[in-house]
């Protein structure tokens, strides 16, 4: 009846708390078109800005003249360089330690650069003006290979002194950026030149772009009166941008305000500072007005932060029977005109030397040269773990040459390199500590599920099929198996421009029990809002219904990194428990005085203390809140709140299993998906249904990435991918179904054992669609192509190979 309390199970699924599949709850807004996005931000007497840009890759700046787009009804300014100049605003720092101009600044360095802010009255008069702008160019030589780049005469940065060191130590050449080494070069090279087997392969993971469905904008807007700042932005990291607001512009952080709406999706995109963000903020300051930017989609494609761009060179060494010696890479990164990777500070290369993947490699060595080049600056994290996803494209393609080179079975050969479960915690030959993995339950559990052996006899037939000329498709069985590391970082070696990469979450608890959190992080689509509060429901009892998260807001959110890079769960996720843990700490010494017994006399059960061995006497989260605010408590202060601030010791290691299977038509390049199995181990998992929208939606992307997706430029430095005409976005035609699995192995120094998830499908995904393509055609001897394999350069694979008669 009625009066039945409710059972342990029960109170523990009224919750929704770990485990389970709560729907999330901001998609009430998502879905009904109630978002608020930063272009929704709109601003008595607001004004609109826009950029001239340039069309040349290369090219001297020679003049600029405004007048014509000042005669323009409407338009309130033009900014050039040269207005910049008095607030040393003409050039900004980067993230990466080296510096980018804001506008152009005697030269420029890439299609697309900024060169002057148009600001008007509206949108349309500010598209207007930037056609009015004159600007007379003079062209130089363009440098778009990073090879010819370190060859070259042409000096691409005249404005850093030749010969000086750059933010990572010396530099070689004036296009050299920086080299950057790990592990031990002279003991990999005498390996791999004693070793019975070695294979060399370079392999190029091509530039590409995160490109958001929303694409980067802010608002600023200057209170003369007040000297307050308020900064409207599509940031991945809030707090970041306040600190480098108040250190370019002077105006003190407490003045500053900066609010990230909701986020149309950023997958690092939105990490960095942008000339437009910067912009708006003089802008507003000039005219005292506020002032929009919102890039269009060309603006976003062409001059924002690209990924990837990384040639690596690789070579590794094994035994006769397979057993992996030694590793060796060499990579030049290609990072455009300016430096402007988001890394942490001692990492230019991210952490690329993820590289040995999830093999128990003896030895290896990484280095890494970055190079400049008449491209888009940036070299960004796309759903990655700072170069994470090169690391683990670079490792599963080696792993499948290796396995070419030996007559091997590809999944044989990974299992016999895997490191053991009983290796954990495992410390790499690159110096990594992997906190946790058992690779060999999930690779079986994944070759099960697919029939593994059944699809390989089953490709073996269709070579036959094909030789008889009986079909003209092949079968490609395409593998994986990828370790993540994510959740930068421990401050004692992640920081980014001087802070320490912690993060953190301030609880308070109302009167009546419900609750609201603030976080560090900002979520662009990853459902915080739902998650966060699932967290924080099982680690006190009030349930997650009862519990708003809010973040993105710098008055209110406590101090964080921000969110990319998968580190809102491992980092955010760690300090939202133990803010729950602190609030519980409390609540047992309220709960002790009401119950008149000793702190250590009550225990916590779901949703109450409960006193020992006498489980009739109980106070619930509710009731000790009430009193937390109602009753005088000797000892105890009022009130029921937390903060935690979370330096993780380690990152964590969320690894995953995945198989491709892929039928390509030899005749067109035309390829389908005919299953895609992802199993993925996250640790503990908050919720297993967003974890499951978190892989679909990765794994698209690396369909995307993969099969076409691409940032290219011709010899002269045109960008021939700036609209969505040529950069392909997957729709629901391109994208198979996928089936999702998961073995669980929880983080052992993560407060609940969770680790990160968003990025693994990207990381993950790549090689698999990629090693199918290859594998189709292994029996006919190809070893390595590039990506993407769109249906044109799968064609010319065939044709090379001779199939097409
Ligand atoms: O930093 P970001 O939010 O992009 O990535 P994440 O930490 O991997 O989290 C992505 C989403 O997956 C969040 O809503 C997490 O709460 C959820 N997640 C989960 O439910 N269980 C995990 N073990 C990891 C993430």
């Amino acid at each position: 009846n009625d009066m039945t309390p409710p059972t342990r199970e029960e109170r523990v699924e009224k919750l929704k708390g770990l485990g389970s599949s709560r729907k999330r709850v901001e998609d009430a807004r998502f879905t009904q078109g109630k978002g608020n996005y930063v272009d929704d931000i709109k601003l008595p007497g607001m004004l609109h800005g826009d950029f001239v840009r340039s069309p040349y890759a290369h090219a001297r700046v020679v003049s600029i003249n405004a007048e014509a787009a000042l005669a323009l009804p409407g338009v309130v300014a033009v900014l050039t360089a040269k207005d910049l100049e008095p607030l040393s605003l003409h050039w900004m720092p980067t993230l990466a330690g080296d510096k980018q101009m804001v506008l152009a600044d005697g030269k420029v360095l890439f299609q697309g650069q900024e060169v002057a802010f148009v600001v008007a009255e509206d949108r349309y008069i500010a598209a207007d003006a930037v056609e009015l702008v004159e600007v007379e160019y003079e062209e130089l030589p363009v440098l778009v290979d990073p090879f010819e780049a370190l060859q070259s005469d042409v000096v691409l940065r005249e404005d850093l002194e030749p010969g000086a060191d750059g933010a990572h130590g010396p530099r070689r050449h004036h296009n050299h950026i920086f080299l950057w080494e790990e592990g031990d070069k002279a003991a990999t090279e005498q390996v791999i030149e004693n070793a019975e087997v070695v294979v060399e392969e370079m392999v190029y993971y091509h530039r590409t772009h995160p490109c958001p469905l929303e694409t980067c904008g802010s608002v600023a807007s200057m209170d003369k009166v007040n000297g307050k700042l308020t900064l409207w932005g599509t940031f991945q990291a809030p707090h970041v941008v306040r600190t480098v607001a108040s250190l370019l512009s002077g105006i003190e952080e407490h003045n500053i305000r900066v609010i990230s709406p909701d986020i149309g999706g950023g997958f690092g995109n939105k990490v960095g500072v942008y000339p437009g963000y910067v912009c708006s903020i003089v802008a507003s300051i000039v005219t005292g007005k506020p002032v929009k930017f919102i890039e269009d989609r060309m603006d976003n494609l062409m001059a924002t932060a690209f990924a990837r761009d990384y040639w690596m060179k690789g070579r590794i060494s094994a035994t006769k029977e397979g057993k992996i010696t030694g590793l060796h890479c060499h990579v030049t990164a290609d990072h455009g005109a300016f430096d402007a990777c988001a890394d942490p500070t001692k990492f230019p290369a991210g952490f690329f030397h993820i590289c040995t993947g999830s093999y128990d490699i003896p030895v290896a060595y990484v280095g890494v040269d970055g190079v400049y080049t008449n491209k888009a600056p940036g070299g960004v994290a796309y759903r990655c773990s700072f170069r994470v996803t090169e690391a683990a494209y670079f490792i599963e393609r080696m792993i499948e040459v290796l396995a070419m080179e030996l007559n091997m079975d590809a999944a044989e050969l990974r299992r016999i390199n895997f490191i053991r479960k009983e290796q954990f915690p495992y410390t790499s030959a690159l110096g990594w500590e992997y906190d946790s993995g058992d690779y060999h339950t999930a690779w079986d559990k994944a070759l099960e599920a697919v029939d593994y052996k059944g699809l390989r006899a089953e490709q073996a037939e269709r070579v036959e099929a094909f030789k008889r000329g009986e079909t003209r498709k092949l079968l490609g069985i395409g593998l994986t198996h990828f370790t993540e590391i994510v959740g930068a970082g421990p401050v004692k070696n992640c920081d980014i421009l001087g802070m320490g990469m912690f993060d953190s979450c301030e609880i308070r608890i109302h009167p009546t029990g419900s609750a609201v959190a603030r976080l560090g992080t900002i979520s662009q689509g990853q459902g915080h809002a739902t998650t966060f509060a699932q967290i924080l429901a099982s680690e006190t009892g009030i349930p997650a219904d009862s519990i708003t998260i809010e973040e993105g807001d710098t008055d209110t959110a406590p101090y964080g990194l921000g969110t990319y890079g998968s580190r809102s769960t491992p980092v955010a996720g760690a300090a939202t428990a133990l803010a729950g843990r602190k609030i519980r700490a409390k609540a047992q010494m309220i709960a002790a005085y009401l119950l008149e017994v000793h702190d250590n006399d009550v225990e916590w059960d779901v949703d109450r203390f409960v006193v020992k061995g006498a489980p009739e006497r109980f106070k619930t989260i509710q009731e000790i809140a009430y009193a937390a605010y109602n009753q005088a408590i000797p000892g105890v202060e009022p009130g029921l709140e937390a903060v935690s601030y979370y330096d993780p010791p380690n990152m964590t290691y969320p690894f995953g299993a995945y198989i491709c299977v892929m039928e390509i038509d030899v005749d067109t390049g035309e390829h389908e998906i005919r299953q895609f199995y992802a199993l993925d181990d996250c640790g503990t998992r908050i919720n297993p249904m967003v974890i499951e929208g978190q892989v679909h939606g990765g794994l698209t992307e690396a369909l995307a990435i993969a099969m076409g997706q691409e940032i290219a430029y011709d010899d002269i430095g045109n960008c021939k991918t700036g609209t969505l005409m040529d950069f392909f976005i997957p729709t629901a035609w391109e994208t198979p179904n996928y089936t999702t699995d998961f073995t669980e192995t929880p983080s052992p120094h993560h407060p609940i054992g969770a680790k990160g998830v968003g990025e693994s499908p990207n990381v993950g995904g790549v090689p698999a669609f990629s090693n199918a393509v290859h594998d189709a055609f292994r029996a006919f001897g190809l070893r390595q192509s590039h990506m993407p394999h769109d249906h044109w350069r799968i064609w010319k694979t065939a044709n090379q190979l001779g199939l097409h008669g």
